[in-house]
């Protein structure tokens, strides 16, 4: 699926905007506080539902207006055309598709997935686990259809056991034998989901950051070559006193080392740009090989960080993950030689937005 017409308004500084892009490159450029992020963000909308940069979404309706709509034609792989509608208005959202509701995240995602290189995308490094494991997710999410069922039904069965725990009800060992099936599920899809991305992963930052030494390992969040129902029994005593389940998938977490010292200590804030970047086009690339369908990736301020060899380099393995790729600079001469690609172009000022031609 790509986004082939985009219409935005009244999203942050853009009252007003309508992009026909290409389903592969497309480059924003404008001065700073011209109105890229925002762009971006009302892409990023229409692929979540959610803003990346605020958990409020009154924050992205533009002053002094009401409603915020987003409004696209997409294209699938087919060649045929669907329609997708986003609105925020009164502290309401509504997501339609061919006019009718969507209803979850998850039908959303699905449907259009987006993926996004940021200032915030440090925090995969930098910050706790929670945002390793939600990168980790949303890639086995996309490739693997039975891992969200079983997630839900983990998660249903963790809050009983803790519940259970605070009550002491007998009924805790039927809650920590479900947890352990669906840990065990869980656990495996992960696994497997990490030693599919490996390969990807090591070649692009081979080719981005020209070393071998960048360790990426998955940590399931217990020993896992033991039953989790086990565990969990042992340790009910000390769960009780904490009021909640200590180990299990709700811990799991992707640990990235360089000549085995965390990546954050060793890595200059350039190669942890490309480091993430490696990351999600290998989710990019698993994503198509798994659907046969491209998803789209926003990079905001490709240049940040980053030199006129590296930025290149960083060009040239997002081009080739055929992924729909949105990509903002300040000025066209901070974007690295493309030779054979036509990109559209467009250059937005003081939230205007003109393609280039
Ligand atoms: N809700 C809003 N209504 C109107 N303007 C906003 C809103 N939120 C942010 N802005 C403004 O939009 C402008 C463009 O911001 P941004 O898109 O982040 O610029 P940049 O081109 O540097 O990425 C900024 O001046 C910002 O203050
Ligand atoms: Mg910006």
């Amino acid at each position: 699926m790509s986004i082939e017409i985009i219409k935005i308004s009244h999203c942050r500084n853009i009252q007003s905007a309508q992009l026909t892009l290409k389903s592969g490159l497309n480059i924003i450029t404008g001065a700073n506080a011209s109105g890229k992020t925002s762009l971006l963000e009302a892409f990023n909308l229409l692929g979540t539902g959610r803003s990346f940069r605020t958990s409020r979404l009154n924050h992205v309706i533009q002053s002094e207006q009401e409603a915020l709509t987003i409004f696209a034609q997409l294209r699938t792989t087919a060649g045929l055309s669907q329609k997708l509608g986003f609105q925020y208005k009164q502290g309401k959202r509504l997501l339609r598709l061919d006019g009718n509701p969507i209803r979850s995240g998850a039908e959303l995602a699905h449907l259009l997935p987006i993926q996004l290189i940021n200032q915030q995308s440090f925090d995969l490094i930098d910050q706790g686990p929670s945002q390793r494991r939600k990168f980790l997710d949303w890639g086995v999410f996309h490739v693997e259809q039975s891992f969200y069922p079983v997630w839900q039904r983990y998660m249903r069965s963790m809050k009983q056991r803790n519940a259970a725990l605070r009550q002491s009800v007998q009924q805790i060992e039927h809650w920590e034998l479900e947890m352990a099936t669906s840990a065990a599920l869980l656990h495996d899809y992960r696994n497997q989901y990490v030693k599919s991305l490996q390969p990807l992963f090591s070649a692009s930052v081979r080719e981005m950051l020209g070393c071998d030494d960048i360790t990426m390992q998955y940590r399931a969040g217990w020993e896992a070559d033991i039953p989790l129902n086990e565990l969990l029994a042992k340790n009910r005593d000390k769960d009780r006193e904490l009021g909640y389940s200590r180990y299990g998938p709700q811990r799991a977490d992707l640990v990235f080392k360089r000549d085995g010292v965390a990546a954050r200590e060793r890595l200059s804030r350039g190669q942890q740009k490309l480091l993430v970047s490696a990351l999600v086009l290998g989710q990019a690339q698993l994503l198509m090989n798994a659907t046969g369908k491209p998803g789209t990736v926003l990079i905001d301020d490709i240049s940040a960080e980053l030199d006129a060899g590296h930025c290149s380099k960083l060009m040239k393995v997002l081009l080739a993950t055929g992924s729909q790729l949105v990509v903002t600079a300040i000025t066209p001469e901070q974007l690295p030689d493309i030779k054979d690609q036509i990109p559209a172009m467009f250059h937005v000022k003081h939230g205007e937005v003109k393609e280039v031609v």
